[in-house]
């Protein structure tokens, strides 16, 4: 488990329906990166620079568009995934999903987003662990993450007791091969 200080009793969490799945859109996905890390094997090697993540796009068509975004959770809802949501004042606020049994015993930790005022208040964590719960419930024994390789996100699976693996699942290496892969026993 994540072992941070408790989230705000502000926040409710809950899961989410399919329907519920577009409003991804409330979730400020903007970020400052000044560290991106590069993957070899078990070994991360930091890289310093400006980069940053920018607003969903609401109209377009490419990655970072919130209808890209909706199709992606779907598809993980359709596949046997659950989402869970993270509220504050009515706004969807947190978002995380796992796919159990991605492979015998390994679930995949699929989508995880907090939105930028929040971060650092312990949503994430709360996400995470009710979904290795889940995950440990479904009888998985292992939840592997393809992780955006920003410092931030890094140190937090970190925190949260992921390991980098040597041997990436194939199927996720080959969809993100600049992420950080990363495994944890549950
Ligand atoms: C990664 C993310 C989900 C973590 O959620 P969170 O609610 O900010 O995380 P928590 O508050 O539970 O945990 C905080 C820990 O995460 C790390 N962290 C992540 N983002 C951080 C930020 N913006 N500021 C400070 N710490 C951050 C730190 O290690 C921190 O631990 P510390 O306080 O002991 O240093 C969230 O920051 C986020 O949405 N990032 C952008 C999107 C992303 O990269 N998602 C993951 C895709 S694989």
């Amino acid at each position: 488990m994540c072992q941070r200080e408790a989230v705000e009793p502000a926040v409710e969490f809950r899961r989410l329906g399919s329907t519920e799945l577009s409003r991804v859109v409330e979730i400020d996905r903007r970020e400052r990166i000044d560290v991106l890390y590069d993957q070899h094997g078990t070994q991360l090697v930091a890289r310093h620079g400006k980069w940053s993540a920018s607003a969903w796009d609401p109209d377009g068509h490419g990655e970072h568009s919130v209808e890209d975004q909706v199709l992606r959770l779907e598809h993980y809802v359709d596949t046997g995934g659950i989402a869970l949501g993270a509220f504050a004042s009515g706004r969807l606020v947190g978002i995380g999903v796992v796919v159990p049994h991605v492979r015998p015993r390994i679930a995949q930790l699929a989508f995880l987003h907090v939105s930028a005022p929040l971060r650092a208040a312990g949503i994430g964590s709360r996400l995470s662990e009710q979904l290795e719960q889940i995950a440990r419930t479904a009888g998985d024994s292992d939840m592997v993450v393809s992780a955006t390789p920003s410092e931030n996100t890094v140190r937090f699976y970190l925190g949260c007791g992921f390991q980098p693996m040597a041997e990436p699942l194939a199927e996720l290496f080959e969809l993100e091969p600049e992420d950080v892969h990363m495994r944890k026993v549950l």
